[in-house]
């Protein structure tokens, strides 16, 4: 093992950096299993609760932002009543026990009996996508994981059939779908927002555009309404772009200022709570739309959806499907851009988003082999597919109605 973790040191350049580091992890991940004992064993597993309590503890009293902050001002270390100032009324005791826990799961570095030093995963911790991520798991994800054991248990480890029959219903004891719960709780709508939004922004610089030839696409296709093409919500223009269940409409705002000069509209449709907190950018229609209605933008060039299908038990990711097929003219393309899953090997992250889609929706990561059966169960053929962070397994597949089935 060691000399294994050598090796892969030894890799470690500058070129295949991202590729090395994650190999790197993983095996050390190997080594530290392997030196475990099964005392340990429980102490990992028994107390993993207790170090995201503890995590979401500390961003409550800002103690990574406190640490990183006064070091960023070459001010070192912070005492325990630096951190008890801005906590007035906080008990010192309990604090530095707490502290103390910390530097045990090395969140941050203890230097004395009563002073902490941020170290690289405080600065992590101080992050705002950080922040906004953990304020999403630990609020709103956390109680789903709680509850999926009784719930595969109850339903004999089959699949949800819809997205308001999962763990999600049990954890916070509703009849809504996620979503529809969501628009119930804006506190938790904001802090799933603001992550997705962030997480985007600082996942890695690709995105489909990066890698999508869309001024090839686009050569030659005419947005002008001609007759004999489907009435379109009443359009004098085709839509060059539709963003299917888009959120605020980040994507939409950089497809228009990547691609000023195509012409078209470019539309972004989510639901009635997601569109009144939408992005206004000149030259995008902002529609209130549901995915599970007909759609009413017919013949586009591009319907795009990121991260929904496998938001979505099969069942009603086909409802999607179809409905877009349907709008689809001859020269529409689909584009799902989602995970791609290698058929074995997955990394703990990607397993770990795909048991999250179960808990919170019925929904599932997929393979390759099973896109192309989803998508042809909907009467659609993936033709291609583009890699733009083949380390996430992040593609955008283009989508053709499939042979036989008429616009
Ligand atoms: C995982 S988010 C993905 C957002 C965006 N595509 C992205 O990649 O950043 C799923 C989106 O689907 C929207 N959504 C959920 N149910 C919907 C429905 N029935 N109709 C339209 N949009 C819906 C949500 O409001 C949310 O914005």
């Amino acid at each position: 093992m060691i000399s294994e973790i050598r090796r892969v040191i030894g890799g470690y350049t500058h070129t295949a950096l991202e590729t090395t580091r994650q190999l790197l992890l993983r095996t050390l991940s190997r080594l530290i299993a392997s030196l475990e004992s099964p005392s340990d064993v429980i102490h990992r597993y028994g107390h993993m609760t207790l170090q995201t309590a503890a995590i979401r503890i500390g961003i409550d009293l800002g103690v990574f932002r406190l640490l990183t902050q006064a070091q960023a001002e070459g001010r070192g270390a912070v005492s325990v009543d630096g951190i008890v100032e801005r906590n007035p009324g906080a008990g010192g005791l309990v604090l530095n026990r707490i502290l103390r826990y910390l530097a045990s799961i090395d969140a941050i570095t203890q230097v004395s009996p009563t002073r902490y030093a941020a170290n690289q995963r405080t600065r992590h911790l101080a992050d705002k996508t950080v922040e906004a991520g953990l304020a999403h798991f630990l609020n709103t994800v956390a109680p789903q994981y709680e509850a999926l054991p009784a719930w595969l248990a109850q339903n004999n480890y089959q699949p949800p059939a819809d997205e308001t029959h999962t763990a999600f219903q049990a954890a916070w004891n509703t009849h809504l779908d996620a979503f529809a719960w969501f628009a119930e709780h804006a506190d938790h709508l904001a802090y799933f927002n603001d992550y997705m939004a962030l997480r985007r922004q600082r996942a890695h610089d690709a995105t489909w555009l990066s890698v999508f030839p869309v001024a090839r696409y686009v050569r030659g296709w005419n947005p002008d309404v001609d007759r004999g093409v489907k009435e379109s919500a009443g359009r004098k223009q085709k839509a060059v772009y539709v963003n299917v269940g888009g959120g605020i409409g980040h994507q939409c705002r950089e497809f228009r200022e990547r691609y000023p000069d195509v012409t078209g509209e470019v539309v972004l449709q989510d639901l009635p709570h997601s569109i009144a907190n939408a992005l206004e950018t000149p030259g995008v229609v902002n529609m209130e739309f549901d995915f599970f209605e007909e759609q009413p933008v017919k013949d586009a060039k591009f319907y795009y959806m990121r991260g929904i299908l496998h938001d979505h038990s099969p069942a009603r990711g086909r409802v999607i499907l179809e409905h877009t097929r349907d709008a689809m003219g001859p020269e529409s393309i689909l584009l799902v851009d989602e995970m791609i899953l290698p058929e074995t090997g997955v990394s703990q992250m990607a397993a770990a988003i795909d048991l999250t889609m179960l808990a919170a929706l019925g929904g599932q990561e997929r393979t390759e082999a099973q896109w192309r059966e989803t998508l042809a169960e909907a009467g659609l053929e993936l033709v291609e597919t583009y890699m733009y962070a083949p380390l996430l397994y992040e593609g955008v597949m283009v989508v053709r109605r499939g042979r036989g089935v008429e616009c």
